[in-house]
């Protein structure tokens, strides 16, 4: 019997190795045990999965103790017992979702080539090695793509600029080289859709920048991974070995007159390294300080080089768009928000996981027909989208839909997907002093609002709990937000306020007392 355990992080930190163990030695020759991707449903795993002739029955989350009971219910033919959860294909959480660029969670071996290829991997490729430059630029624009990292900046656009700029000669690579970066420096608070690609299906962020070199003309590559993630690291250094050996790296991609190298590079540990241009200092090889823009990355990024700066998951979307068109992709969305949008759901919420669906489905159904509600059963009082700096959005703003633009006009933000759930228990003043003080601990010290507002703020947010002058208090904290917003040099002191300028909105009296209650 055929049976599927996942090898993701995620299930390995809840005992999947020992369940796996556990099963080779109790049932050795009966079984052919596969470790495969990850579904996403974390509050499942580790997830065991048995094939039947009706599709893959799931039990989950399991130990190595449940196995007697699962044996006696007859495990290795699908039978019933407390923790199945039937044919998982048919799992409402999954059933609804539409996975485009995970598509192949769960049945894939993330190392396994031919399982990539099975799964239609490296037919965007493909085509991208008989279009011309412009064609697969067109084809991105197309989609509709918006960077998912969070900004959204459309990246068909940001290609064009990399095809257009000249490369000057660089006397340290020999020639007038471009690159395509990838920021792997996954740091939003709630988020792990970047993990999921880089452990669960490396190839496809690889083919991702593969056709994003075609498009370019860049001959090399970066991965700068969060030093966080050892496991995505593992997998992607053996990834690009692989890749190396089947002739898709190197010189002479797949016969062509292509050639593309690619590495990764460990991430300093620091939050403002996810920030492009301090990312480009630290791949440098220097302290991780914000350049000022312009010049922009495309036209002056590493080492002074025209370079596409993009997130995994925006790499990762486009061998889909390759295979199946731009269209193929558009069709998914609503407004100018195009496509699947990866959200991932954590905090106090009782189904976390990776909630993949086009964008247009409103905020409550995420939370209550995918989370199933609070972990601890009390009402949600608060979500926080789009990391650390993202607002706090209240219950009568949950039937907003997720989009770009419908997030914005209720003062929130979409970006990188990390939605954090918050019972009726949290404190979110202590919230609102939090957002500040990570702004004080991660600022790069470049610029004054952000290395002093912070700091100031912090103290005013502090006096305001201790109910001291409130009003003046919350004058000056409102002035010192507005100018840290207007005159910050990047998105770290410019979106500090969002959180606490939401919580004074819409949960103004939590500011004013110290709770008793933890949070
Ligand atoms: P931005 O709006 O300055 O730039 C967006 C991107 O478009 C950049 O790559 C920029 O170089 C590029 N761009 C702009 N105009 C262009 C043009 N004409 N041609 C080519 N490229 C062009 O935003 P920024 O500062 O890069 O990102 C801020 C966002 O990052 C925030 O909204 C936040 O959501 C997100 N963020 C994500 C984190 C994560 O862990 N994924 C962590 C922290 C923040
Ligand atoms: Fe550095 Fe903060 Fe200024 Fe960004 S806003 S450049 S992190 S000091």
């Amino acid at each position: 019997t055929r049976l599927y355990l996942s090898c993701d992080s995620c299930a390995l930190s809840v005992g999947a190795d020992e369940l796996a163990q556990a099963l080779t030695a109790q049932l050795g020759e009966q079984i052919d045990l596969q470790r495969t991707s990850t579904r996403g449903m974390f509050w499942l795993e580790p997830l065991l999965e048995v094939d039947t002739p009706q599709g893959r029955v799931g039990y989950g989350p399991l130990t190595a103790e449940d196995l007697p009971s699962l044996l006696a219910a007859d495990l290795l033919n699908g039978g019933d017992h407390p923790l199945c959860i039937g044919l998982v294909e048919q799992h409402p959480y999954l059933a609804r979702q539409q996975r485009l660029t995970f598509a192949s969670l769960g049945h894939n071996r993330p190392l396994a080539m031919e399982d990539y290829a099975a799964q239609g991997g490296w037919s965007g490729l493909q085509r991208a090695l008989n279009l011309s430059p412009q064609q697969i630029v067109d084809e991105v624009k197309e989609s509709g793509l918006r960077g998912r990292g969070g900004a959204a900046f459309p990246t068909g656009i940001k290609w064009q600029t990399v095809l257009d700029a000249q490369a000057p000669y660089h006397r340290g690579f020999d020639e007038a080289v471009k690159f395509i970066v990838c920021n792997a420096d996954e740091g939003d608070s709630g988020t792990f859709s970047d993990r999921l690609v880089m452990e669960d299906n490396p190839f496809q962020l690889i083919e991702g920048m593969l056709i994003a070199a075609l498009a370019t003309g860049a001959t090399r590559g970066y991965i700068y991974l969060r030093a966080e993630y050892p496991h995505a690291h593992r997998v992607l250094q053996q990834a690009i070995t692989l890749a190396e050996q089947q002739g898709y790296l190197g010189e002479a991609i797949l016969g062509s007159h292509h050639r593309f190298h690619l590495q990764v590079r460990l991430a300093a540990g620091a939050y403002i390294c996810g920030e492009e241009t301090a990312l480009l200092e630290s791949l440098e090889g220097k302290r991780g300080m914000v350049r000022a823009k312009p010049p922009l990355p495309a036209l002056e990024g590493l080492f002074g080089q025209p370079t596409v700066v993009n997130n995994v998951i925006s790499l990762a979307s486009v061998p889909l768009i390759l295979s199946k068109g731009g269209a193929h992709y558009r069709d998914f969305g609503q407004g100018r928000s195009r496509g699947t949008m990866p959200l991932q759901l954590a905090g106090n919420i009782r189904q976390g996981g990776l909630v993949e669906v086009a964008f247009g489905v409103t905020l409550r159904e995420i939370l209550y027909d995918f989370g199933g509600g609070s972990a601890s059963g009390r009402p949600i009082k608060a979500v926080q989208i789009g990391g650390p700096l993202g607002a706090y959005i209240p219950p009568a703003h949950f039937d907003t839909p997720l989009d770009y633009e419908a997030l914005a006009a209720v003062g929130g933000m979409v970006g990188h997907g990390g939605i954090v759930v918050f019972d009726d228990q949290a404190d979110l003043g202590q919230m609102a002093a939090f957002a500040m003080e990570f702004c004080a601990l991660e600022s790069c010290g470049k610029c004054t609002p952000c290395r002093i507002g912070s700091t100031r703020a912090q103290e005013v947010l502090a006096r305001i709990r201790q109910g001291e002058d409130a009003e003046d208090n919350l004058a000056l904290l409102t002035d010192l937000c507005d100018t840290m917003e207007q005159a910050s040099l990047c998105a770290l002191g410019g979106m500090a306020p969002y959180p606490v300028k939401s919580i004074v909105k819409y949960f103004g009296e939590e500011l004013h007392s110290v709770s008793q209650t933890p949070s």
